[in-house]
């Protein structure tokens, strides 16, 4: 029997970018947050040899691209392992999306390739071998609130979040994440040349951000511990007021604008917090409640604390 891996979706609250570093990677400063959109891979083993990726989206690789591909040879080899890896992805997530899908993907593959054989790898083994892959990776075998440092990789889970109702929607237009990054890099030089704040001040205020809008919420204005819906709305106000944003709006926005149009558009549905993901195309919103029908074409989701992230992950129920 296949084993079936619900792989969710992340997005980013705020995201800054450093200067390139000698190998040619960005230092960043993110918070990642799993939400509950997902695709659901299957994954098989049996006798054999090789490893066969099905998905009906032609858009994703089937050969060692994959890094579903890749993931499951490093497992396999680490475990010592030969066998056929037959990976089936149904795909619910856009593709180049900046959710983090196809890292999500290879995770699941890794999770469900442990539960098939009935074992597991060691914690840092199965870190080394996220890292390795790609910098979206790890965050995934954490799940919930987490701080991303270094290219993205080293992962750091933070106290969950409430629960908080979110819409996705990704326009047609795909970015490339290397072309952002080199535009973002071509605009760093510009503004070098103009006074700004260093590119190591910038660093250093992603955790200035992070501490202040963490630090408040949990109290009402009475110095009273507030819950629920209270607590969900005083954190989307103070993450508003930090001005913690997404560095990556300001290279894709201007290469397409259609982009910044869905973010207007989803301020004015009432969203409390918006922001480009990743580095796009899809922008999401929080809201602290439910909210109805809206104009935009976009997915509803609700964001996914870690104990729940790691309880639908294997779960048969559909969530919403
Ligand atoms: O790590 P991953 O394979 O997802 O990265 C894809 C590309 O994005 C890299 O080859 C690099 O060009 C760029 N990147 C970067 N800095 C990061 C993460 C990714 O420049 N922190």
């Amino acid at each position: 029997m296949p084993i079936a891996v619900r792989s969710f979706a992340k997005i980013n609250i705020g995201l800054r970018i450093g200067p390139p570093r000698e190998d040619g990677y960005h230092e960043l400063r993110t918070i990642y947050q799993t939400i509950s959109l997902h695709d659901v891979v299957r994954v098989d083993l049996t006798r054999g040899a090789g490893i066969e990726i099905n998905c009906k989206d032609p858009r994703v690789p089937s050969d060692e691209s994959n890094t579903c591909w890749r993931v499951a040879d490093r497992v396999l080899r680490s475990l010592k392992t030969r066998g056929k890896v037959r990976i089936t992805i149904e795909k619910g997530l856009p593709v180049q999306g900046g959710l983090g899908a196809a890292s999500s993907n290879a995770i699941a593959v890794m999770l469900g390739m442990e539960r098939a054989l009935k074992r597991q790898l060691a914690p840092e083994e199965r870190l080394r071998i996220a890292a390795e892959v790609g910098s979206d990776l790890p965050l995934f075998l954490v799940g919930g609130t987490v701080l991303g440092t270094g290219r993205g990789e080293q992962v750091y889970p933070l106290d969950d979040l409430p629960s908080f109702h979110c819409v996705v929607a990704t326009p047609s237009t795909g970015v490339s994440t290397p072309a952002a990054f080199a535009a973002w890099d071509k605009q760093a030089g510009d503004n070098a040349k103009l006074t700004g704040p260093s590119p190591s001040d910038r660093m250093n205020t992603f955790s200035h951000s992070v501490y202040e809008w963490l630090s408040g919420s949990s109290f009402s204005p009475t110095g009273v511990p507030s819950k629920g819906w209270d607590r969900a709305e005083a954190l989307l106000l103070d993450l508003v007021r930090t001005g913690m944003e997404n560095d990556f709006e300001r290279v894709v926005f201007p290469m397409c604008p259609a982009i910044r149009q869905v973010k207007r558009s989803l301020e004015r549905e009432g969203a409390k917090y918006v922001s480009l993901s990743g580095s796009g195309s899809s922008v999401f919103g929080l809201f602290a409640q439910r909210l109805g029908e809206i104009d935009v074409p976009a997915r509803s989701a609700v964001t996914l604390p870690r104990t729940r992230y790691w309880k639908e992950m294997f779960r048969d129920r559909v969530i919403g």
